[in-house]
């Protein structure tokens, strides 16, 4: 460690002492305030209420009684349309809420009127390194002070009251695919923040600033680094040899992964910081880590002191992560009461389909259960999927896998798939009902090994080949309705689930559970739903217009409690998916909806435009080559325009856009990168003018079949 940075802590280390021993000190208050936060039920100060993020809150006023009245109180349009996570938090009447492209919002949470937008400004050609579209999941909130990280990596710190930027620091090397999409968290006068790319390519860390002057404090490095470079000089030094044994090759040459970009927990039984650390880069362990080993600290959850970023103790959930399994997941912290005895839990349902129930003292298994269907290979009838594990060891605390999972010899169609059995959707925990609302999903996904694996500057890097789905959409569709999202009320004692409620789509929205006995959440094809919390019988619902996919929250403001979700189309699945998104080529604004007894605000009027798909040109490819343009399209284009073409709405459907028309055109936008600054990437290096032409030919045949059907739709109309 550096002398500075040495420096630095020994710094903030006596701040901190000095705040713990008065009451006055200025870090402590808010600390104190989010700690008691149960004495202002009517407040969310943290990303999820109280530290422990439960997102439980003790507002009894709308309840199963009183919840048919519940009515809109206001809706706010946010200024951005694409993919909208943000957990809002309420202060002192003010609510702070993020949208896609990193913009702040402090608005009145009483009446929605606008006090201030900050807009970072950032660089729309940075887009083409978010993985997973432009998202923001929400700020933190610290002695008057409103904490942001961009999605191009800057963390930034505002005045609550006027929006003003306090200051602003680059938390990432800018000149790499890392983006921030998670919410910061402030404690005892430090903010903690980690980032994302690992599907690109890079090495993951969490990092703690100085919340008055952005001052870097300590960083964790989550898996180690170029061994030829030497130590850090940061926080992970001391632990780094321990993971390096784990690994094997050269997993530094494009970083190894194992970003934070979401679950921050700051846990003040323990005064330590619990994260949880992603998938690798690449995925493919094979390439990776040749020969296998553990490889932490992937897919972990991450005990540090929270002054000095030290390690306390890790929990590994994917030993040797192959399938983007992350542990990023929302960890909640609870007092549990197991075999007769209080136990301090972290609770985590990861992408890889299992619940775990880890002692935060020591980071000991206490129980892991899997809450999607795990079963062993030779249980699994032919041809569908099988599960990568199929129980967790309780002694040993490693999964017992189905080898052939590992798609080492062979494809393997698998589940969960890379979209998890849960991803970053908040679930909630109940200290009443005694149980967690899982947002959860059951999607198989093929992995298959590529050999060439040709690492590409700017672009996906995981090391699978993606075969293009089928065209026939009665095969689509098969493979849709096996995609399965439910919400499920999980007892973390027994590990076992309580009730379950189906959803149309697999990918729904985060939860909110309440002392009246309600849990809400959002659901991808635009709902917004109140159950009952013991017995999951729906009680009220809305339509948000959009898919509401974020954490809801509640507060109350002169004896009034309200329910706030943000909504919109947009984020990984809605981005590559139309079945439930606009799907006309129609990117809309997000919008915040908050609800209250009795509200009578007029539903927001939204016009959904229906452009009718242009007459495609005519295009003579051999078949061979129009199989090749699918590859090359599924290759390079899906992730942002949708499988087979079909957009999911948020970003250009191209087989309406006119420059499928040109052959030039096409090539100028795709080959040459003129779009490039409105985050269209430019892949000159890796795409041929002949091979955009291949998938100019393909993305016609698309717009043909579509054509086609339209027209054929409106001659049904006018007979
Ligand atoms: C990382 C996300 C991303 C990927 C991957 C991507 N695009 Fe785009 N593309 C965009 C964005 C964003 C725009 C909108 C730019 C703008 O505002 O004009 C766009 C716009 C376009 C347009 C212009 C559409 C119109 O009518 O305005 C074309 C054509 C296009 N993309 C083709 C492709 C092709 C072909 C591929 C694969 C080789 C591809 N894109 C891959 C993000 C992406």
């Amino acid at each position: 460690m550096s002398t500075t940075r040495l420096a630095l802590l020994a710094s903030a280390v006596l701040v901190l002492a000095a705040c713990s021993s008065g009451a006055d000190a200025p870090s402590s208050r808010d600390s104190a305030r989010i700690l008691a936060a149960d004495t202002e039920p009517g407040s969310w100060p943290t990303h999820g209420r109280t530290y422990s993020e439960q997102r439980y809150s003790p507002l009894t006023q709308i309840d199963s009684t009183s919840v048919g009245r519940l009515g809109l109180a206001w809706s706010y349009e946010l200024k951005t349309g694409r993919g909208q996570q943000a957990t809002p938090l309420v202060v002192d009447g003010v609510m702070y809420v993020t949208s896609a492209w990193s913009l702040v919002y402090a608005l009145d949470a009483a009446t929605g009127a606008e006090r201030w937008v900050f807009d970072p400004k950032v660089d729309r050609a940075v887009g083409a390194k978010a993985c997973c579209d432009v998202v923001n999941r929400g700020v933190a909130f610290w002695e008057g002070k409103v904490f942001v990280g961009a999605i191009d990596g800057r963390l930034f710190a505002l005045d609550a009251a006027s929006g003003k930027m306090l200051w602003e620091t680059v938390t990432v090397d800018q000149s790499k695919p890392y983006t921030i999409t998670g919410a910061p968290r402030a404690a005892n006068g430090l903010v903690y923040i980690g980032n994302g790319g690992a599907e690109l390519g890079v090495r993951g860390y969490v990092s703690a600033y100085d919340a008055n002057t952005g001052t870097l404090v300590w960083r964790f490095y989550t898996v180690p680094g170029d061994p030829a470079k030497g130590p850090d000089q940061a926080a992970s030094d001391p632990i780094m040899a321990k993971a390096s044994a784990t690994w094997n090759g050269q997993w530094w040459a494009i970083g190894g992964g194992g970003t934070v970009w979401d679950a921050i927990v700051y846990d003040p039984d323990f005064k330590q910081l619990i994260v949880g650390v992603g998938n690798g880069s690449p995925w493919n362990q094979q390439h990776r880590s040749p020969g296998g080993g553990d490889n932490l600290f992937l897919a972990s959850i991450v005990a540090l002191d929270a002054a000095t970023g030290a390690y306390r103790w890790h929990y590994q959930t994917t030993p040797g992560e192959t399938w983007d399994y992350t542990a990023t997941q929302p960890i909640i912290l609870a007092d549990l009461q197991i075999d007769g005895k209080t136990r301090k839990v972290a609770m985590q349902a990861p992408k890889n389909g299992f619940f775990y129930v880890v002692d935060r003292e020591n980071g000991r298994l206490i129980s892991a259960k899997p809450f999607v269907p795990m079963s062993q290979a030779l249980d699994t009838p032919q041809g569908t999927p099988i599960s990568w594990a199929y129980a967790i060891d309780p002694v040993t605390g490693r999964p017992l896998e189905n080898p052939e999972a590992r798609y080492r010899g062979k494809p393997a169609l698998v589940r969960p798939g890379p979209s998890g059995a849960h991803n970053w959707h908040p679930m909630s925990y109940s200290p009443q009902t005694g149980l967690v609302y899982l947002p959860a999903q059951d999607m198989a996904f093929g992995y298959a090994h590529d050999a060439a694996n040709e690492i590409r500057d700017g672009f996906d890097n995981i090391g699978l080949v993606i075969d293009p789905l089928p065209d026939d959409e009665a095969v689509r569709a098969a493979i849709r309705s096996a995609s399965k999202g439910m919400l499920l009320a999980w007892d973390p004692v027994a590990q076992r689930e309580v009730w379950r409620s189906d959803r149309r789509g697999p990918v729904n929205g985060g939860t909110l559970v309440t002392a009246g006995g309600l849990v809400f959440q959002g659901t991808g094809d635009g709902q917004f739903l109140a159950l009952d919390a013991k017995t999951g019988k729906m009680v009220w619902s809305a339509d948000n217009q959009a898919a509401t996919l974020a954490g809801p929250i509640t507060y109350s403001i002169a004896g009034a409690q309200y329910v706030a979700v943000t909504a919109g189309y947009g984020g990984a699945f809605f981005l590559i998916d139309s079945f439930l998104g606009p799907a006309e080529g129609n990117p809309l604004n997000g919008r915040v909806y908050v609800f209250k007894l009795g509200g009578t605000a007029a539903k927001p009027v939204i016009n959904f435009r229906k452009t009718p798909v242009p007459r495609p040109p005519a295009i003579t490819v051999s078949a061979g080559e129009y199989i090749r343009g699918a590859q090359l399209y599924e290759r390079n284009c899906t992730v942002c325009h949708g499988v087979a073409a079909l957009s999911g709405g948020v970003l250009p459907d191209l087989r309406r856009s006119i420059l499928i028309q040109d052959a030039v055109a096409f090539r100028r936008v795709v080959v040459d990168g003129e779009r490039a600054p409105l985050g269209m990437p430019r892949f000159g290096k890796y795409v041929s003018a002949a091979d955009a032409e291949l998938i100019r030919a393909y993305v016609a045949r698309q717009a043909k079949t579509a054509y086609d059907a339209e027209r054929q739709m409106n001659a049904a109309a006018t007979k």
